[in-house]
């Protein structure tokens, strides 16, 4: 059945950060095109659901929101599930529901406008290649930004985690080449990004034919004027090379904040997980991460109840939570992700004791949180305003720790001298100095 070509749409992203950057190129290709962005999924006549894979009941989610975008007088827009739940499904998706016309996953996106036209004729258009060129070639140069911006360096992963559907959906390792990433970062802060924050599965394992590495690659965008600030994430602890640390002494631009996970605190558990560091080797790359910045927030991510987890295990990651003394972290129920090794292993525990132990978990990581916020309170330092707060005048900008503060006074963009005088759980008040 024909259909006219869609001329307002929607992007929708679930998930990592670098599906929020995936979401932002999509828009920008289909702006491209001539579309133009709708407000939400009613005013559109093509959505696009970037799907996420990496927890929980995923799909049965995803056909429960493909569902949801019919209306009430019957119709639907014209639907293409973007993302890793795209990936992971591929045909089996217009095999289980009539309601979605384009299957696209995260490394075929830049073909979305020929996808949408087969659509339009009534054709299949399921692309869930992984081609060799890249995608990132053809798409459209960088013109909008926030005063913090996203920018992809590194895709994939080779790391093969047994609990993990990453290498599944991203596919193998794949670095950028070193000079699309420095146009991408000029073209950032020429739309107006003071902060870049560099992305990949696998961030810290970013490096080029030359063999420059990651640590190469801040220190050129930290030589654009225009940007005061560089994050990265996520980084695997391996990985971490000399550079990598001395550029956190070295680099003044680059920002005092390391997302690091761990998953968890048992050496069993950790070789099940096949992460190939220890708890021992990963606290030796935090010791020396803190003796090259001392101030560095570290965060990690941790996953409880992974199969066979005992209680003293579970102990031991309790236990490293105060020996690295993170200032967050992220903590997440075992989910078993079909065709990873882990989901077929027995042992699976129950759902009862992985919330005892996710609760156990987040109250440890909390009291870490407000220790690290409360001992920022009487320092003087900058903050990048982000976003309107809710009181009038009132802004919300990130501290170099990646904090979110509150102020009054000034605009979007700015970087305030700020001292901090209030700290919360999730927050800290600032006031704005002259
Ligand atoms: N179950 C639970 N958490 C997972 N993560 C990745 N895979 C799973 C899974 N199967 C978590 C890890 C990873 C973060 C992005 O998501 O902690 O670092
Ligand atoms: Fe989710 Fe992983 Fe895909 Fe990101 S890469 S969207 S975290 S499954």
């Amino acid at each position: 059945m024909n259909r006219p070509l869609p001329r307002r749409f929607h992007v929708k992203s679930f998930g990592c950060q670098m599906n929020v950057y995936d979401g932002e190129r999509m828009t920008e290709l289909l702006a491209a095109e001539g579309m133009t962005t709708a407000a939400s999924a009613d005013d559109a006549d093509l959505v696009v659901l970037n799907t996420c894979h990496i927890r929980e009941k995923a799909v049965d989610k995803v056909y429960s929101d493909i569902g949801r975008l019919r209306r009430d007088d019957g119709s639907r827009p014209m639907v293409a599930l973007a993302g890793c739940v795209a990936q992971a499904e591929g045909d089996e998706v217009v095999r289980r529901t009539r309601d979605v016309d384009i299957v696209v996953g995260p490394q075929a996106y830049h073909h979305l406008p020929d996808l949408v036209a087969r659509a339009a004729r009534g054709e299949n258009a399921v692309d869930t290649d992984m081609p060799a060129d890249s995608k990132f070639g053809a798409l459209p140069a960088r013109r909008r930004s926030g005063p913090g911006a996203f920018l992809t360096v590194q895709e994939g992963c080779d790391k093969f985690c047994t609990y993990c559907v990453v290498p599944y959906t991203r596919g193998a390792e794949i670095s950028r080449p070193w000079a699309a990433i420095v146009d991408e970062a000029k073209a950032l802060a020429d739309a107006g990004a003071k902060e870049i924050t560099l992305l990949g599965q696998n961030v810290n394992a970013w490096t080029d034919d030359s063999g420059r590495g990651l640590h190469d690659l801040i220190e050129a965008i930290a030589l654009i004027p225009a940007i005061a600030r560089i994050r990265y994430t996520t980084s695997h602890p391996n990985d971490m090379s000399d550079g990598l640390i001395a550029a956190h002494r070295d680099i003044a631009k680059l920002m005092p904040f390391l997302h690091l996970p761990v998953q968890s605190g048992s050496d069993r558990v950790l070789k099940a997980m096949n992460r190939s560091h220890d708890t021992a080797s990963y606290l030796r790359v935090i010791d020396r991460v803190r003796a090259a910045r001392p101030d560095i927030a570290l965060s990690g991510d941790f996953i409880v109840g992974f199969p066979g987890e005992t209680e003293a295990e579970f102990a031991a990651t309790l236990d490293i939570v105060d020996r690295a003394d993170y200032a967050q972290a992220y903590s997440f129920k075992y989910s078993p992700r079909p065709g990873t090794p882990a989901a077929t292993m027995t042992d699976q525990i129950a759902p009862e004791v992985m919330d005892d132990r996710l609760r156990r978990l987040q109250a440890a990581i909390n009291a870490r949180q407000m220790a690290f916020n409360q001992a920022t309170v009487g320092r003087r330092t900058s903050v990048l305003l982000e976003r309107k707060g809710k009181l009038p005048g009132q802004w919300i900008g990130k501290s170099p720790w990646l904090q979110s503060v509150h102020l009054i006074g000034g605009a979007i963009g700015d970087l305030v001298d700020v001292d901090i005088v209030a700290a919360g759980p999730n927050s800290l008040s600032g006031e704005a100095r002259a």
